[in-house]
């Protein structure tokens, strides 16, 4: 999964931690993510940080004092739902002028004093990689100041701070292992609001994935905007600058992938996102070889095009991309596979539309995020290209690829009939009591009846029916 534009449900964690910490320090928090797995992530992050100062978790703003939403830039509708969301504050503002409204985030990043002066009930601005600064600011806006940091990092990575897992189903957990983009996508506002990459040290990724399964966790997805670029050298030094020994003694994402994996043969393990220009064969051969890796790859695609991927600055032709999905295939055969695709980029002509569904029909994803391009201040694209398809073309555009990835994945869907799938009990399904739902390791949700199993169990289900999305079977 890629952006997932949802709103955070806190947890019954948060819950149980509401009624211990409310002893400290009598405050409440209200938490709201919206974005990437990235940004879920660094709210388990954020939490952890404000109930060490003995907030606790509320999910009724009104209720709040402080009243914190995560966000994300990457299209102009992300930003308009918050702003949206902002307006529901004001009437908490009116009954408790104590009440704190925070902005963190990506467009915290990306507007930054701006959202001060724009949006008047915003008293703390806080961007990704200064949520350690946060019981300060927060004491500057109890103060009566606008409390802002923006600045980013080139080393942050929370790897020191243990993230309370929020909207947990007790089965599946996020690790973020890299942080930042290094990519310039001439499209995409991530480098901007999210700085430069770094990667995590490796033991502390290790010793959360330990911790995790300790605590009866069975599946955990490591996180960064191209994980394949990940490369821990010590002190997180860059490809570039490493000398020949260094170099032996650095951790390369396939390597790191494996160390994961042998935390336990009953964990689980996928990750989050790939991308084509970095993609190895290693990578490829490490899940092949350990059946606890998922084989599930996410690889964006963005366009069928080649002429638009080099304006894209993706770094890939097509021909390339569809390289990379054979060797998916020929190393990891029955692999599941999913993409995001962007349509209506500057410029785009009817024939490249139609190389983009030609590539989908080539590939027939399992699943697809679909976008219809949107242009974001200071990107390359914005500088360079004019957004130049009317969108009544790019709606009609989008429409047929959300057309075309329906059939697609009704078929891909339909291909687990008759076969027995691994599932991992992820818990309830939410259409019937009776029934528990969990995924396959191609990544497919399977539904069947209680019959006594757990969340955290492995089932092996036989599939007989089907809706577009999910498969219905019986444990065998
Ligand atoms: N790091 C990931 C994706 C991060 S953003 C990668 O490189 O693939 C998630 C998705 O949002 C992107 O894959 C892209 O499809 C979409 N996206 C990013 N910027 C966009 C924009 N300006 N307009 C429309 N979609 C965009
Ligand atoms: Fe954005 Fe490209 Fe980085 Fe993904 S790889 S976050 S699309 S710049
Ligand atoms: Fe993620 Fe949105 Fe930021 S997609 S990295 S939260 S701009």
């Amino acid at each position: 999964m890629s952006v997932q534009e949802k709103i955070i449900d806190e947890s019954k964690q948060g819950e149980a931690l509401f009624i211990e910490s409310e002893l400290k320090n009598g405050k409440k928090l209200f938490l709201e993510s919206y974005g990437c797995q990235m940004n879920f992530s660094d709210s388990e992050i954020v939490a952890s940080i404000l109930m060490k100062e003995g907030y606790a978790l509320t999910k009724d703003f009104e209720e709040a004092d402080l009243i914190f939403l995560n966000t994300c830039a990457i299209r102009e509708n992300a930003e308009s739902r918050v702003r949206n969301r902002l307006n529901d504050f004001k009437r908490v503002k009116q009954k408790n002028s104590g009440a704190l409204v925070g902005v963190l985030g990506c467009m915290a990043e990306r507007l930054k004093s701006q959202l001060i002066e724009e949006e008047k009930l915003v008293d703390i601005v806080v961007g990704p990689d200064s949520y350690r600064d946060l019981p300060n600011l927060i004491n500057e806006a109890e103060d009566g100041h606008k409390a802002i940091n923006v600045i980013l990092s080139k080393e942050e990575t929370y790897a020191d701070l243990s993230p309370v897992r929020l909207d947990s189903n007790g089965v599946s957990a996020y690790i973020s292992i890299t942080r930042g983009c290094d990519n310039m996508c001439s499209f995409c506002v991530v480098p901007f609001t999210r700085g430069r990459e770094r990667s995590r040290d490796p033991e502390s990724i290790l010793a959360e994935a330990r911790d995790l399964f300790g605590k009866g966790f069975r599946e955990v997805t490591l996180l960064g905007q191209n994980v394949d670029s990940y490369l821990w050298a010590g002190g997180g030094l860059k490809k570039e600058v490493l000398t020949e020994e260094q170099k032996a003694r650095s951790v390369n994402f396939a390597q790191l992938l494996e160390k994961v994996a042998m935390v336990n043969p009953l964990l689980r393990v996928r990750f989050s996102t790939s991308h084509p220009k970095d993609m190895t064969d290693e990578v490829l051969e490490t899940m092949a070889k350990h059946h606890n890796i998922c084989k599930y790859v996410h690889l964006p695609v963005q366009s069928g095009s080649s002429r638009l991927l080099e304006m894209m600055n993706r770094g890939y032709t097509r021909e390339w991309y569809l390289s990379r999905m054979e060797a998916i295939q020929r190393i990891i055969p029955g692999c599941g596979i999913s993409t995001d695709v962007i349509t209506g980029f500057c410029s785009e002509t009817e024939e490249e539309h139609q190389e983009t569904l030609s590539l989908m029909e080539t590939v027939k994803y399992d699943f697809a995020y679909m976008f219809s391009y949107s242009e974001r201040p200071k990107t390359l694209a914005e500088r360079k290209y004019k957004d130049d398809v009317p969108e009544e073309v790019k709606k009609r555009r989008l429409q047929e690829i959300v057309d075309l990835q329906r059939k697609h994945s009704t078929l891909r869907t339909a291909e687990g009939l008759g076969k027995i799938h691994e599932v991992l009990v992820e818990g309830v399904s939410k259409k019937s009591k009776e029934m528990l739902m969990g995924r396959n390791s191609q990544n497919f949700v399977v539904v069947f009846p209680k019959d006594g199993h757990q969340p955290g169990d492995y089932v092996n289900v036989l599939a007989t029916l089907c809706t577009p999305s999910t498969l219905i079977g019986e444990v065998v």
